[in-house]
């Protein structure tokens, strides 16, 4: 739902259901201009790979409660990933080289879409194709699918021999990806951008013109650990994807940068674990926040971040979520 301008049903129903508390307003916009509207009712979404694609969380809670659902990337064929140790604890976050392990996007969809089509929450696909035409036409893919509110680029997987991060370093190549796959689609594209570049406004950028009408803000760090006896990486490949409270400060100034570079929406990605975090990244510019490894220490993170939000805004004040973002002081 709150994917199509034209459905009336689907209107109504978001109408009834777009604040999680009538007296502070949550509901932000996270594509305004775009050909088909994403609505938020809240905030808080979740972020891709760390819940699968919402099913699970579903039997712990009510999703409908999220603003969005991200699903695990997909690409066009099925992939097994890279082989385990995939994933490693490290004193402040973790560390994942899971490489993009999937169903393919067909499976995909025939296992999920028919679920995600009841839920009133807007599910976003993360997506990651080699070349820029694989993105093409998994873009076109996903346009017609039932219960797909919008697509998010993956040009920042840090796991991955080809493609993946090698997009998103580049704003040349991150372009034509971002281009290729608004015009093959009417979906909302969300840009998922990598921390690892040496200015993010360059990125953001080119991928604003190229016709993002959302960033994300940012996939994982590349880091590595190695384990001193064997004198071997603890993952499989020698380097992985570090992610948790680590990278909050990391990922809130990358945030607070992108803001100011561009004027579409910014999703603020990186270590978030509570409500005050999710309030920083809004200080910062962000208009949603996204919840990720946090989930794997609670899978409640992400509601329990929403509730901690709400006791901000009504312990501050705030009666409308909107006012929140970008308002850091800082001179
Ligand atoms: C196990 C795992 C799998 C992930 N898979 C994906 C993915 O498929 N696509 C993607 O864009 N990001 C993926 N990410 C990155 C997260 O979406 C997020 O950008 C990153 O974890 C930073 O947020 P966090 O610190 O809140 O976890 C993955 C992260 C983890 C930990």
């Amino acid at each position: 739902m709150s994917t199509s301008t034209g459905s009336s049903a689907s209107t109504r129903e978001f109408a009834s259901a777009r604040s999680v508390d009538r007296r502070v307003n949550l509901e932000v916009d996270l594509a305004p201009g775009a050909k088909r509207e994403l609505i938020l009712r809240n905030p808080i979404m979740t972020a891709s790979g760390t819940s699968s694609n919402g099913l699970e969380l579903a039997r712990l809670f009510d999703v409908n409660r999220l603003g969005a659902l991200l699903s695990k990337g997909v690409t066009l064929q099925p992939r097994r990933g890279n082989p385990t140790p995939r994933i490693v604890e490290t004193p402040a976050g973790m560390l994942n080289s899971i490489g993009f392990q999937n169903v393919g996007v067909r499976k995909l969809l025939r296992d999920a879409a028919t679920v995600w089509e009841t839920w009133s929450v807007p599910v976003v696909v993360n997506m990651l194709g080699d070349t820029v035409d694989e993105f093409a036409h998994l873009a076109q893919i996903l346009d017609g699918a039932p219960g797909v509110a919008a697509v998010e680029v993956n040009i920042s997987c840090p796991n991955l021999d080809v493609g993946g991060v090698a997009f998103g370093r580049d704003p040349i190549a991150a372009g034509r990806v971002i281009e290729a796959v608004s015009t093959a689609t009417t979906l909302p594209v969300i840009a998922k951008l990598t921390p690892d570049v040496t200015d993010i406004s360059v990125v953001a950028r080119a991928c604003e013109d190229a016709g993002a009408d959302a960033l994300c803000v940012a996939n994982s760090f590349v880091g590595m650990s190695i384990d001193v006896h064997t004198r071997r990486p603890r993952t499989n490949r020698p380097v992985a994807g570090l992610t948790g409270p680590a990278i909050k400060p990391l990922a809130l100034r990358l945030v607070w940068e992108s803001a100011r570079a561009v004027s579409i929406p910014v999703i603020g990605c990186g270590g978030i674990s509570d409500g005050r975090d999710a309030v920083e990244f809004l200080l910062a510019g962000a208009t949603a926040v996204q919840v990720g490894t946090a989930s794997f220490r609670d899978p409640y993170a992400s509601v329990r971040v929403l509730e901690e939000l709400l006791d901000y805004c009504r312990e501050h004040g705030v009666a409308d979520i909107n006012e929140l973002i970008g308002a850091v002081q800082t001179d």
